[in-house]
């Protein structure tokens, strides 16, 4: 996690920095920095707690420099306080280094700098970097990039960093391993660097994204230069981004995240567009093609992914398994790559990420690569790490998703995961064409009804306010609605810290069921499909205990209007695109709940948007 950004040009570099550390918040917001070369001094600025505290305690008028780097992070060695806050210095406060990622070693090379006269003011390992480089600056009378480059010969672990040099105002030095960096490109020499793309968009939409083991030098008067770990010149490779603006910004909606769950008509039908079309008949997915008859082949699929987009993942397997007929594994990337998986060639593994740079599941597919699976990556976040490891893949293009609870992400993997589906049962004749066709209806009606729900925003508001103090939930679900029960637990636990639980609603009786009673309301999905008549059942188990009930029901349903204390109405569908509707309510209703408890709704506390730490 933790963003980072740097500035090289002919403009004050602090407002730039500023506004790019407040778009690369999401990455962490435990503290923040910037290190900026003004008036020939290296002036350093670096505080606990959010990026606007940061501005408290720097003169912007007073920063005229126009060369600097800045931090905002999400704390792995050394707690969150000013003191361990990127910028770090070098010992003879000539160099400031900020640092995403983690230095594994950092442990003997400290011992070992300590022993060399070495003093450290913070605990982080960051620190231990940029005073490493010093050293060996210092004792090979290198330039900075060669120390650089030996420093990082010496070091194990993850980085994407930026170095300024008080003696050199005319450059920054940057290098990339695990974690990301993108260099963007402006006109006359003015370079951006930055851990996702947002914060220059608004500058240049020419850039560069840094493989591993590359190291990149921004001067003033050479422009970009790329070389490698090895010493090796590398052409840069220069990229149009797609991006919009708008899209980053709130748009007039109080926080993100409730903004993101209003774009999912939108971002629904982006996610469609140009790969299905009902009146031909027809679905493709471009990542497909090459490798269809190795997809339809496969004699196993297995999903890997973390949180929200683990949850999507079990609804990809009912709906590979359900079209297709081909079995599918889901695995959290984490615990996957640590048990020895069976993996075989010819597998086939797909990997659910919105950032892209989920640590986990990067080390999940490499692993898998290794062993000659097919990695089908399915991301929003375009060029990103993830999408770049895998052989092939779909982008979600659900748009920049700002919020840390994931919305618009995980409705947008749900349709690269159908359209998946549908391709595969086509090609392998295991949906009957009526089925096939209308399924393709439904999928286009579905940004409609998307709509249709988003209008159920005040039932779900009141349901909110009777329901913001209690201190656990159940989520109830089968069949597709039960991943949607754990989303939806997911959801109320990460932005209103209230304890949540998702099951299978039969699973209820096998434990849960202890915990019943009035103070425990119970969210029940309870859809008309093949299992409603047992939902219902579980429904009486609950009342018959004193539970209270809140049931998301198909439009007109009365069965379950006459138990239910609360009900909220979606329209009808097809049953197995029902989690697409029945997620909505659910993100509404953990939004409100969060804003009435008074939590930081788009930066719930301890989280971080992109967890790019194992
Ligand atoms: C929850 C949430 C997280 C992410 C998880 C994986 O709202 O956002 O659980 O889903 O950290 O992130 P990605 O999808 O970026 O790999």
């Amino acid at each position: 996690m933790c963003g980072i950004v740097g500035y090289l040009g002919t403009k004050p570099a602090y407002p730039i920095l500023l506004k790019g550390l407040k778009r690369l918040e999401y990455r962490g917001y435990d503290s923040s920095g910037v290190a900026i070369i003004n008036n020939d001094e290296l002036e350093m600025f670096k505080c606990k707690g959010k990026v606007v505290n940061l501005e408290g305690i720097v003169d912007e008028k007073a920063m005229t420099g126009t060369i600097g780097i800045g931090h905002t992070r999400w704390a792995t060695h050394g707690v969150p306080n000013d003191v361990n806050a990127h910028p770090h210095m070098s010992e003879n406060s000539e160099l400031a280094i900020i640092h995403n990622g983690i230095i594994e070693n950092y442990g003997p090379l400290k011992t070992e700098l300590i022993k060399r006269g070495y003093t450290f003011q913070s605990d982080t390992d960051t620190e231990v970097l940029i005073k490493l480089i010093e050293e060996i600056q210092k004792k090979g009378k290198f330039d900075l990039f060669e120390a650089i480059r030996f420093a990082l010969k010496e070091v194990v672990g993850a980085y994407a960093m930026v170095v300024i040099n008080k003696k050199n105002p005319d450059q920054l030095i940057a290098a990339k391993m695990g974690s990301p960096l993108v260099v963007g490109i402006g006109k006359d020499n003015e370079f951006f660097f930055a851990s996702d793309a947002t914060p220059i968009i608004e500058y240049t939409k020419n850039v560069v994204y840094l493989e591993d083991g590359e190291i990149a030098i921004v001067d003033r008067q050479n422009g970009l230069k790329i070389r490698t770990i090895h010493n090796k010149t590398v052409k840069p490779f220069i990229q149009e981004l797609e991006m919009n603006l708008e899209t980053l910004e709130l748009g007039g909606y109080p926080h993100f995240m409730l903004k993101e769950i209003y774009e999912q008509p939108r971002s629904v039908k982006d996610s469609m567009r140009g790969r299905i079309q009902v009146n031909t008949g027809t679905v493709s997915l471009g990542g497909m093609r090459d490798y269809l008859d190795q997809m339809v082949n496969a004699k196993r699929i297995i999903i890997v992914a973390c949180g929200t987009s683990w949850h999507s993942a079990l609804l990809g397997e009912y709906l590979i398994e359900d079209l297709a007929r081909i079995p599918v594994e889901v695995e959290y990337a984490s615990e996957f790559r640590y048990r020895n998986p069976v993996i075989n060639e010819g597998d086939v593994v797909i990997a659910i990420s919105q950032s892209g740079e989920t640590a986990d599941t990067l080390a999940a597919i490499k692993l898998a690569k290794s062993k000659g699976a097919l990695i089908y990556g399915i991301c929003n976040v375009i060029g990103s790490t993830i999408a770049r490891e895998s052989h092939t893949g779909s982008y979600t293009h659900a748009g920049p998703e700002i919020g840390v609870a994931s919305t618009k992400a995980f409705t947008a993997q749900l349709t690269a995961l159908m359209l998946m589906a549908l391709v595969l049962g086509k090609e392998k004749g295991t949906i009957e064409a009526p089925t096939f066709q209308r399924l393709l209806v439904g999928m286009d009606a579905l940004p409609d009804k998307i709509e249709k729900v988003l209008k159920t925003n005040d039932v779900v508001y009141s349901i909110a306010e009777k329901f913001k103090d209690v201190n656990n939930m159940l989520y109830l679900g089968r069949g597709v609605n039960f991943p949607v029960a754990l989303e939806g637990a997911l959801k109320l636990k990460e932005i209103s810290y209230i304890h949540a639980e998702g099951y299978p609603a039969a699973e209820m009786k096998h434990g849960p069921i202890a915990l019943i009673d009035e103070n425990m309301p119970v969210i029940i999905i309870a859809t008309k499909d093949a299992s409603y008549e047992k939902v219902v059942s579980n429904m009486q188990e609950v009342k018959a205990r004193g539970g209270v009930i809140i049931a998301i029901v198909t439009e007109g349903d009365t069965q379950v209007k006459s138990i239910a204390d609360h009900v909220i109405e979606i329209p009808i569908t097809e049953s197995i695109l029902v989690p697409f509707l029945s997620v909505i309510p659910l993100q509404l209703l953990s939004y409100h709940i969060a804003v009435m408890r008074d939590c930081n709704v788009d930066q719930p506390r301890n989280l971080a948007k992109s967890v790019t730490v194992e």
